[in-house]
């Protein structure tokens, strides 16, 4: 059934638990979080990011989106835009029935540099102000996240920059926003940290702007793990995906128990996706029909959502 993040969020603050904010981009990928989400009885976002998909069409994309979940879902998933650059992408994504958006005024569009802490307020609270009439939540980011989109871009690891506390609460007075992005030491992206680094959460920190805005649900972005192992099916069959350091599932077991409610994922998705299908293809070469090379990918999407489910403790909570 289709829910509000707000009401999906409050449940797993009351509760210490997690949900997981997977990114899509095809209706396959709805469906397949959809799948996992009922068979792990549990409650999920589903998060287009804007301007990413491959169908010409955004709104029908979403609106897509939107009638599979009230149609498949079993359990409590809200439509949550993901990287909301603007306030007319949050507005477009409101008026197309998205359950929630996230406006990320933390950076310029222009040239991607930090924007003022003044400018976030003022980008993010009229976004507020638009989607609260609607009955739609918002999320709003404070600090910003290293990496880029697929670890493509120019953004990087070192452009970290760790939330201040203080700074967060006075962002949440200022814009009334329900949900909050962390800078917490997480980086978007394939290429997350050199291999065989240890990533570090800042737990404490998390525990500490937890403790100031516990009505505020705080969200990790940039949670990835980075399966070895899809990677190494990726490059075993002609892919060419730099070895990299995610974030282990132990640390966001840490960071849930210090606060975090909401936790996104979008490169493990797309690592097990394209795993699946490129192995198929690798195997089979002559297979043309998109059915028999999707549906390894597809279940490899299914298992690594339900997996994770698991971990954040949100499994069995519908
Ligand atoms: P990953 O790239 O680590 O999956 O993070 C996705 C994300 O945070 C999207 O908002």
């Amino acid at each position: 059934m289709l829910s509000d993040m707000k009401t999906i969020l409050d449940d797993c603050e009351k509760h210490g638990y997690a949900i997981g904010s997977f990114n899509v981009s095809t209706i396959d990928h709805v469906l397949a979080v959809i799948d996992a989400a009922n068979a792990e009885k549990s409650p999920a976002l589903i998060q287009p990011i804007a301007g990413v998909t491959c169908y010409a069409d955004e709104i029908r994309w979403w609106q897509m989106a939107r009638e599979c979940i009230e149609k498949y879902s079993e359990v409590p998933i809200g439509l949550h835009l993901d990287h909301g650059l603007t306030y007319d992408d949050c507005k477009r994504a409101c008026d197309s029935g998205f359950t929630s958006v996230m406006i990320d005024a933390s950076r310029s569009v222009v040239d991607g540099t930090a924007n003022s802490f003044e400018k976030n307020v003022e980008l993010t609270l009229k976004t507020v102000e638009y989607a609260h009439a609607q009955g739609v939540s918002v999320e709003g980011e404070i600090g910003t996240i290293g990496g880029g989109g697929e670890g493509a871009t120019a953004r990087s690891v070192n452009d970290i920059e760790y939330t201040d506390p203080a700074q967060a609460k006075l962002f949440v007075d200022c814009t009334g926003v329900d949900a909050l992005a962390i800078g917490a030491g997480t980086s978007h992206g394939t290429v997350k940290f050199p291999k065989g680094h240890q990533p570090s959460l800042a737990i404490d920190l998390i525990r500490e702007i937890h403790s100031l805005i516990p009505q505020v649900h705080l969200v990790l972005h940039g949670s990835s793990s980075i399966g070895e192992s899809d990677v190494d099916i990726i490059n075993k069959y002609n892919g060419n995906v730099n070895p990299s350091s995610g974030i282990p599932d132990e640390q966001k077991v840490q960071a849930i128990a210090a606060g975090v409610r909401k936790i996104n994922q979008g490169t493990d998705s797309h690592l097990a996706f394209t795993a699946g299908v490129r192995e198929h293809l690798a195997l089979s070469p002559a297979d043309v029909d998109a059915y028999l090379y999707l549906k390894p990918g597809i279940d490899r999407m299914i298992d690594i959502t339900r997996m994770r489910m698991r971990v954040f403790g949100s499994a069995g909570r519908a």
